[in-house]
């Protein structure tokens, strides 16, 4: 299938359509025979050297190391993703190693008992695309690439555009104008980044983008790149380890392009068949009402076809209407038993704020996590025992335009139910003034 031998380290690249093999990505990062995704296909044969305890342990022990590639929770775990010649040598701002927390207020609203959030949001650039970044821009340097390209949201580019740097490559932003948080647009020029706003959505800027990558010969790193996913799945690894390889019942993940979702399956699939872990937990994902082409996939068509959507939320990251990975992610409700569903623009901004006051800041997109998982105790489909892990996708600073509105009640105009406004006090200064204001609380 693929003609020129890459200049990196061979890995099988399978496609998940024809089930073509590839040593390499070209361009568009699809299948040249039937243009849909592939995927790195892990040699489990390769990995049969240790037991379960050994690999544990070793990346245990590798925390302690002071080796950047050791200290990254992406490179830590290194053997599950042999997609560079020099592992060593990757790109890494010590990315993952992030902390999961409790929300026992949360859990209760919910009516669980156990609930937790693995918080990708804080990685280096404040979310979770840094474990993918990693991977992809570590590849295209090994590769000799001059220039990087995505389109976004937001956070990729974001995240793009600090690993160029470290990388010492140019990179290429595509994102729609006025429709991304300020907090990640300042990023992409922080780092260096060629910004282009262009007047469209998300889905316009992937189509605008696949013709520059026709004519140039540009390196994408969006979550079409197989290789972004290994890094991206490590969530999965981290996730377990935490728990101490207690596997939770639920895993429940916000959905855009559906890489994520796709990325923490492939993840847990592969602990499973390497025998780490005994079970899957349930992995279900939660879109946007005005955002959700999976969810419809599901309900009309079984998974078999997606229509796209013209997408509408103020949870901007997840503003997307005709996502990539989607065949991968219906792949992944079916392996684990998952469910897909959608939730209001009033529950997702419900379930920041309970977040928020938990001490634990997120963006509207990770929040959606909650407001489906609530959705989810109700109905039933999670029992009140099992355990919960939401995974929060993004800082709580990248979208402060949407948390200010949230908390002064301008927000959702006419809309019920909203978090009661919290406004910030405008007082005179003095103590007085400050004294009755707080026993107003
Ligand atoms: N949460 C946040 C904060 C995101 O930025 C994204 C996606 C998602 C959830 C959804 O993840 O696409 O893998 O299903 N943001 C992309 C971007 C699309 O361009 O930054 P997904």
């Amino acid at each position: 299938m693929d003609a020129t031998a890459p200049q990196s380290a061979d890995v099988c690249l399978r496609c998940i359509g024809c089930g073509g093999v590839a040593t390499g990505v070209q361009g568009d990062c699809r299948c040249p025979s039937c243009h849909d995704l592939l995927e790195v296909e892990l040699d489990a044969q390769a990995l049969a050297g240790r037991s379960p305890a050994e690999w544990k342990a070793l990346w245990r022990q590798r925390r302690a190391s002071e080796q950047p590639c050791d200290r990254s929770g992406v490179w830590r775990f290194r053997e599950l993703l042999p997609i560079l010649r020099v592992p060593t040598a990757a790109v890494t701002l010590r990315e993952g190693n992030t902390p999961i927390y409790e929300l026992p207020t949360c859990a209760r609203d919910a009516g669980l008992q156990h609930l937790w959030a693995k918080h990708q949001g804080l990685n280096p650039t404040g979310s979770f695309k840094d474990t993918g970044m990693t991977a992809a821009v570590s590849r295209a340097r090994e590769e000799g690439f001059e220039w990087l390209a995505c389109a976004s949201t937001g956070n990729t580019s974001a995240s793009m555009a600090a690993y160029a740097a470290r990388a010492g490559m140019k990179c290429l932003v595509l994102v729609p104008e006025g429709k991304i948080a300020w907090g990640k647009l300042a990023q992409a020029l922080d780092f260096g980044a060629l910004t282009c706003q262009l007047r469209t959505d998300f889905d316009g800027c992937v189509r605008v983008l696949s013709e520059v990558i026709r004519r140039k010969p540009v390196y994408l790193v969006n979550s079409v790149n197989p290789y972004r996913l290994e890094g991206q799945k490590t969530v999965a690894v981290e996730l377990l380890e935490a728990m101490e390889w207690r596997v939770p019942d639920h895993v429940v993940v916000p959905g855009g392009n559906l890489a994520n979702a796709s990325a923490l399956g492939k993840g847990l699939m592969e602990l499973l068949a390497l025998g780490l872990i005994p079970r899957l937990p349930k992995l279900s994902i939660v879109q946007a009402e005005g955002a959700n082409p999976l969810v419809r996939s599901v309900r009309d068509f079984q998974g078999r076809a997606l229509v796209p959507v013209i997408a509408e939320t103020l949870a901007s990251a997840i503003r997307i209407g005709n996502p990539a990975s989607w065949k991968k992610a219906v792949r992944v409700l079916e392996q684990t038993d998952g469910a897909c569903l959608d939730v209001s623009e009033s529950e997702i901004a419900m379930a920041k704020d309970a977040i928020g006051a938990e001490g634990v800041g997120c963006e509207p997109a990770s929040a959606a996590a909650l407001a489906g998982a609530r959705k989810l105790a109700q109905q039933g489909f999670i029992a009140p025992h099992e355990m919960v892990v939401l995974v929060l996708t993004g800082h709580g600073l990248k979208d402060t335009d949407y948390t200010l509105a949230l908390h002064r009640g301008s927000l959702l105009p006419g809309t019920s139910p909203t978090p009661p406004p919290r406004p910030p006090a405008v007082l005179e200064p003095n103590a007085a003034e400050v004294l009755r204001t707080m026993e107003r609380e």
